[in-house]
């Protein structure tokens, strides 16, 4: 990203949770003109496929039984839906858009996951403003994100479109991407709502099975879960989406300790609740509702305002009001959350979208350079030994892997309108940097399917002065409902990357995928190992640039990495148990009663926070300013950072702490602080953070949140098993 772009990034946005008396006036007006079935005609989403067809049924937007329309795409087909509303209906009240903008809309940047490793919330911030400035265009309203779902299962499809297992983080980019999708400075002059979701706790669905059962403690929910839920109201986000999931035995969507109590009264959420799809009617199977009628009553009794495709309120509701099975506040409420976003996105004002070609806004070349600026910074070094970068004279090169020449897994999960034609492949990438390189390419082995070709890939890796391996997985091995229970790579993969490892060329492995991908043998045998993720259209050049050092690496993971599946769930804020097991709990014959394997070390393949560069950084100098602050006080504290390689280079510097001493049991560390210097080789600089001990609190043993006076360690480094350490003590 350039200087001027960074300087052009003091764009506000608009904060939906902000009431207007004018715009609540309005709402007011409008209310009193619509019958009791108008108002439940705005309390549902249809789909109606996605594309207007010949045979669409537009009656219920013309009888004014709809509130909002989602998936579908264009702006022309939106107009004649939104014509029907707005000329068709008797009061004329326009639908909301809403569509799955998870990580673009026609520019598509890295997963979601990927982005998180940049830790760059200027640039996640335009990532998301790009999307949102296309999708509005396009005649899109509201984008169902940023999904904010804490999650710490790799087995799980969907830890693709989040910030990871870190609440601090993914409050941070929550906040972000918030900020991107409600930009208001949209050259087409529209706005769009975002939808923070899911509603909540759906990332810790037991053992990473979609739509699974969740049962955790009132703790794990309120320090893990819904703190970026907060961040991103704090934010203005103007809508939530409720999960799929139950939790703790109350399906979210019929929950209404969560979405009255919590989500209402004590996180101050004035936006609209939108229940994910059919997500009403699957109370029935989850056996929280006897029928649709019995899930629409639960629904509404919980707060759930806006219903994605059951029918439930459209069904049943006025019959459940004429019977006073439901007060019609209850109705009144939800309406005026509808109505007010309808009112603060302009829709009464500007219904429509303009019908024109969207070459000057799809896909410009300022997005591809900010995509590729994103694209290489989601990239993560595992590791490196003594291989990259390689010399730009390298002339003979193995391209090997079913993703090496790939134009459409590298756009991963929910890319929408996104298109392979736009994407660059590594085969795309290596051309434009090394032009005058040999590249032998070969496919060596399906992406899935038995078929493979092994000894052709080692053929032209035995010729080669270096094989370059394009692995892992396909973007519909992840996102939703594409979970895995054994996370290594699939397929005949590993047997390729032995075979071409036999034949002695070095051998450098990108690997994608939308989560972590169990990789022991890799990790002990393969010198250099490059995470690329699903990295959208740029892929193939930020690879290019990564592998040849026009670009040096700075992702950090947002993950914990497991060495294998069996280690999940891991994650770096766990707690120390009576038992700890000293190091990296590798068992100890003559230490059996600790809590840890007798078949595995308890430590992660790679921790959360790590990231190799092409040159190093040293951490010294530690100070805290105010050793014993008080409850309401801010710590302040200082560390240098030298870069002691060759190159210069990103470092992106985490500082954690432990509460050493709890009413509950305490992390071994929590992230509080993270920001990113930039260091040319031998230079140093000392930053500085600002750490309010107000932020060191935790949910008690009576729910609430509470900051203890008493001892706390503090680290500061490069990745979550930081050694650079010092302790203070919060006095009371
Ligand atoms: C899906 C997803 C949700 C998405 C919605 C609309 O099932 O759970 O994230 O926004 O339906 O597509």
């Amino acid at each position: 990203m350039t200087d001027k772009q960074e300087n052009d990034f003091t764009m506000s946005h608009i904060n939906f949770n902000q009431l207007d008396p004018a715009i609540e006036k309005r709402v007011t007006d409008l209310m009193a003109q619509m019958t009791l079935d108008e108002k439940i005609g705005q309390m549902s989403q249809l789909f109606l496929g996605k594309e207007v067809t010949p045979t669409i049924d537009l009656s219920r937007i013309r009888e004014g039984r709809a509130g909002s329309v989602l998936t579908m795409y264009g702006a022309a087909d939106l107009n004649v839906l939104q014509k029907a509303a707005v000329e068709e209906s008797r009061l004329g009240i326009p639908l909301l858009f809403g569509n799955d903008v998870i990580h673009g809309y026609r520019t598509i940047f890295p997963i979601p996951l990927a982005e998180a490793c940049s830790w760059d919330m200027d640039l996640i911030e335009e990532s998301a403003r790009i999307a949102s400035e296309e999708a509005a265009a396009d005649g899109t309203h509201w984008i169902f994100a940023p999904m904010v779902d804490t999650c710490r299962e790799p087995r799980w499809g969907r830890i693709a479109e989040g910030s990871g297992e870190d609440p601090f983080l993914g409050s941070e980019i929550g906040r972000a991407r918030v900020r991107g999708f409600q930009s208001d400075s949209h050259a087409s002059g529209k706005k769009v709502v975002s939808c923070p979701k899911h509603f909540a706790a759906y990332g810790f669905s037991e053992a990473g099975k979609d739509y699974n059962s969740v049962d955790i403690s009132e703790q794990t929910l309120r320090d893990m879960v819904l703190p970026p839920f907060q961040a991103t109201f704090d934010e203005g986000a103007g809508t939530i989406m409720s999960a799929f999931n139950d939790l703790n035995g109350v399906p979210a969507t019929g929950n209404r300790r969560l979405l009255r109590t919590i989500l209402r009264d004590e996180m101050g959420f004035n936006g609209i609740v939108l229940s994910d799809w059919n997500a009403i009617g699957e109370l029935v199977p989850h056996g929280f509702a006897a029928d649709n009628r019995h899930a629409g009553l639960r629904a509404i009794h919980a707060g759930v305002d806006m219903d994605m495709t059951t029918d439930a309120y459209e069904d049943y509701l006025a019959d459940q009001i004429a019977n006073g099975e439901v007060p019609v506040e209850y109705v009144d409420d939800a309406v005026r959350r509808i109505l007010r976003i309808k009112f603060m996105l302009g829709l009464f004002e500007d219904p429509y979208t303009v019908e024109r070609d969207h070459s000057d806004i799809f896909l410009t070349p300022a997005y591809r350079e900010t995509a590729l600026e994103m694209t290489r910074k989601s990239m993560v070094l595992l590791k490196n030994e003594g291989v990259l970068p390689l010399a730009k004279t390298t002339t003979k090169i193995a391209l090997i892997g079913p993703l090496a020449n790939d134009h459409h897994e590298i756009l991963g999960t929910w890319f929408r309108i996104g298109e392979d034609g736009d994407t660059e492949s590594v085969l795309d990438g290596l051309r434009q940097v090394v032009p005058d390189a040999e590249i032998a390419l070969a496919e060596g082995c399906h992406l899935y399917e038995d078929s493979e070709n092994v000894v052709a890939a080692a053929t032209i890796a035995a010729e080669a002065d270096v094989a370059i391996l394009v692995l892992g997985e396909g973007e519909f091995m992840s996102g939703e409902a594409h979970c895995r229970a054994d996370i290594s790579l699939p397929g005949h993969q590993q047997l390729l990357l032995e075979a071409v490892h036999a034949t002695g060329t070095p051998v450098v492995v990108v690997l994608m995928g939308g989560r972590p991908i169990t990789i022991p043998w890799m990790d002990d045998n393969v010198p250099a190992i490059l995470m690329a993720w699903h990295g959208g259209i740029r892929t193939g050049r930020a690879v290019a640039d990564l592998l040849f050092g026009n670009a040096t690496p700075s992702g950090k993971l947002p993950v914990s990495w497991p060495r294998s599946v069996g280690q999940i769930p891991i994650y770096y804020n766990y707690k120390n148990t009576g038992r700890p097991s000293d190091g990296d709990g590798t068992y100890q014959f003559n230490k059996v009663h600790y809590s840890n394997y007798q078949d595995e070390s308890n430590a992660p393949q790679y921790p959360f926070g790590y990231g190799l560069s092409y040159t190093q950084f040293s951490y010294s100098e530690l100070v805290i300013e105010n050793a014993r602050p008080s409850l309401n006080e801010t710590l302040t504290v200082r560390v240098t950072i030298t870069n002691t390689g060759d190159v210069a280079g990103d470092e992106i510097a985490q500082l954690y702490v432990r509460d050493l001493v709890g009413e509950v049991t305490r992390p071994v560390r929590e992230l509080k602080g993270f920001q990113t210097v930039s260091l040319a080789p031998g230079a140093s600089e000392t930053i500085q953070f600002e750490v309010p001990v107000q932020s060191l609190g935790f949910t008690g043993i009576d729910g609430t949140y509470l900051v203890e006076p008493g001892q706390f360690d503090l680290w500061v480094g490069g990745d979550s098993s930081a050694a650079l350490k010092s302790s203070f003590e919060v006095t009371a």
